[in-house]
């Protein structure tokens, strides 16, 4: 029988990546693109030709485009792109507003006022969910491993203008740092948040969710450790939710007995108190 030909995984955990304009560059461009190669660690080449092209000539994995008005990151040899977007975070302030809820929020039984760390930021829409439950009395911290993410989501959440302004406002009070959570977490002080909260990516992808494939293919996928929750537990002062994909073997290996399913949907969240 002919051997399966199997697709390459889209991620490698540290693409080569560089960085160029539009075809139509600017003085002020080229000044971003430098910008952005120096927090990305990557070099910042002048556009010529296809963006294919330029990967190959600089043996490069992915480039981010610079333009007037938009930041797009891609990945030409398969189809990648990526770049910041609030996702369904605004749909999901819609229903709380209509008094359908949200799960995730139910989950951390999340209240205004109250500081959580998200250790898994990623595009930010759980954030932005958690931001508007927290009002501005609240605080909400986000953790990144992967730099393009971190550094799109950094700059997503300061400059992206949604047509609501009351949105816009909650993508300006979210703070994110580019970290490793199991870095971060020891260095937080005891109790110094109210809910520790993280949403790794999920072995099985859940199929509709299309918006989400170019997150997952550049994420970090390794998933939360004993030690991890150990640390968080350390670090909430009410409760650490973890979010899964129903059917997870991580409650068990976590020895997580407390868990919230949502029956609309495959998901779980795990919850453990300290
Ligand atoms: C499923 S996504 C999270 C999506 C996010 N909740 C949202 O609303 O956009 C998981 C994210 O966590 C990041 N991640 C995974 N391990 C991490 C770690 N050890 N430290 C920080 N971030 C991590 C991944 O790179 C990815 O961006």
């Amino acid at each position: 029988m002919a051997p399966r030909l199997v697709a390459a995984p889209l991620c490698r955990m540290n693409p080569t990546i560089i960085v160029t304009t539009s075809r139509r560059s600017s003085q002020e461009l080229w000044r971003q693109a430098e910008q952005w190669a120096q927090r990305l660690g990557a070099r910042a080449v002048a556009r010529q030709g296809s963006l294919a092209h330029l990967c190959e000539q600089y043996d490069a994995d992915g480039v981010l485009t610079i333009t007037d008005d938009r930041l797009v990151y891609r990945e030409p040899a398969s189809g990648l792109e990526y770049f910041f977007h609030p996702g369904m975070a605004k749909v999901r302030i819609h229903n709380i507003e209509a008094g359908r809820g949200d799960p995730m929020i139910a989950a951390m039984q999340l209240r205004p006022g109250d500081e959580l760390l998200d250790c898994t930021v990623g595009r930010a829409s759980d954030a932005i969910v958690a931001a508007y439950v927290a009002d501005p009395q609240g605080r909400i911290l986000g953790l990144e491993k992967v730099p393009v993410i971190a550094q799109l989501t950094i700059h997503g959440l300061a400059t992206y203008e949604d047509s609501s302004r009351k949105v816009t406002e909650l993508l300006r009070r979210i703070e994110v740092v580019q970290a490793d959570y199991n870095d971060y977490l020891p260095t937080c002080a005891t109790a110094s948040f109210d809910i520790v909260y993280f949403d790794p990516v999920f072995h099985e992808p859940v199929e509709k969710s299309e918006p989400m494939k170019p997150l997952r293919a550049l994420a970090d996928k390794a998933t939360v450790t004993a030690e991890a929750l150990q640390q968080a537990l350390r670090v909430a002062r009410r409760r650490v939710v973890i979010k899964q994909r129903y059917g997870t073997p991580l409650w068990d290996q976590l020895g997580i007995t407390q868990v919230l399913s949502s029956s609309s949907s495959r998901i779980e969240y795990g919850i453990a108190e300290p």
